[in-house]
């Protein structure tokens, strides 16, 4: 891997998009390498994966406009869903995907954010949509993602416009969880991610499973599926151990079993 690096730590994954000299702009190899990190991890069933940007200043500065100005059709619709792919595993993964959004998230590095399940912003951290200014329009999942997550009015007018917002007003808006001081937004995420490590991995996994489901299909098939995933649980030991340590007034032990 070129621009994507991977670090371990108590259980937890923090990946890290590298090409600082361009602000961690994502060509087509970027996206790849995000897509088959995240494969990677699927097989180590890490707690939670953190997301962020290398350097001080950028999450990711967008897809890189100077790879994306000599694409043909064939070629966007390629990147396009090979970024989708990788979006996939990041909002319908197993595992918890948390952002630490350190700096610019422009155009791809909105969607990168909005991919994951939390998003929390350094101060200085800025969003935005600028495709339309390109004469293109956001091709990985901003234009269904966005208005799931804040509403049609409010992305549309972010998305037709442009416009850059900080991040105060992108937690007015609901587009991130939590602002942190400048340079705090990857510990915070470590943060959240051991909180969510203290929880039965299984139990996190199907709740993730079943709460992704929520904005996907109607409310009596998502209860249905939800009931399913409740049930699934009670055939683990995780299960056994949670309930029978809070009649012991202990803390579990968790086994992912
Ligand atoms: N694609 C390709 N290269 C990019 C990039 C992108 N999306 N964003 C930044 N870069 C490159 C710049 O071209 C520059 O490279 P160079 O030094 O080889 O010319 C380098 O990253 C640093 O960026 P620069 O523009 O000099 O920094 P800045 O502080 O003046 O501006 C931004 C920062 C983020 C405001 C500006 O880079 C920008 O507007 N980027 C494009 C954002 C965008 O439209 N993203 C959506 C694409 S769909």
């Amino acid at each position: 891997m070129d621009y994507v690096r991977v670090e371990r730590e108590n259980g937890v994954a923090v990946m890290t998009i590298d090409r600082q000299e361009k602000l961690n702009a994502l060509d087509r190899q970027v996206v790849e390498e995000i897509g088959q990190s995240l494969l990677e991890l699927e097989a180590e069933e890490p707690r939670a994966i953190v997301v962020t940007g290398a350097g001080e200043r950028a999450f990711i500065a967008g897809a890189d406009i100077r790879a994306m100005s000599v694409m043909d059709p064939i070629e966007a619709k390629r990147f396009s869903e090979i970024g989708h792919a990788a979006m996939a595993l990041l909002d319908k993964g197993p595992v918890p995907t948390i952002a630490a959004v350190n700096g610019f998230a422009l155009g791809g590095g909105c969607e990168v954010a909005l991919a994951c399940d939390v998003r929390i912003a350094a101060q200085n951290a800025t969003f935005g949509f600028p495709e339309v200014g390109l004469g293109i329009l956001p091709g990985m999942g901003g234009t269904q993602r966005l208005p799931r997550l804040i509403g049609p009015v409010l992305a549309k007018e972010l998305i037709f416009t442009g416009r850059r917002i900080g991040a105060d007003e992108a937690r007015e808006l609901g587009l991130v969880n939590r602002v942190v001081g400048q340079g705090e937004a990857l510990s915070a995420a470590k943060e959240l991610a051991a909180e969510i490590s203290a929880n039965g991995p299984l139990a996190v996994r199907h709740a993730k499973a079943a709460a992704s489901r929520a904005l996907d299909v109607d409310l009596v098939s998502g209860l249905e599926y939800e009931a399913d995933q409740f049930a699934l649980l009670f055939a683990s030991e995780d299960a056994r151990e949670g309930m029978t340590a809070f009649g012991e007034r202990r803390k579990p032990k968790f086994e992912g079993r």
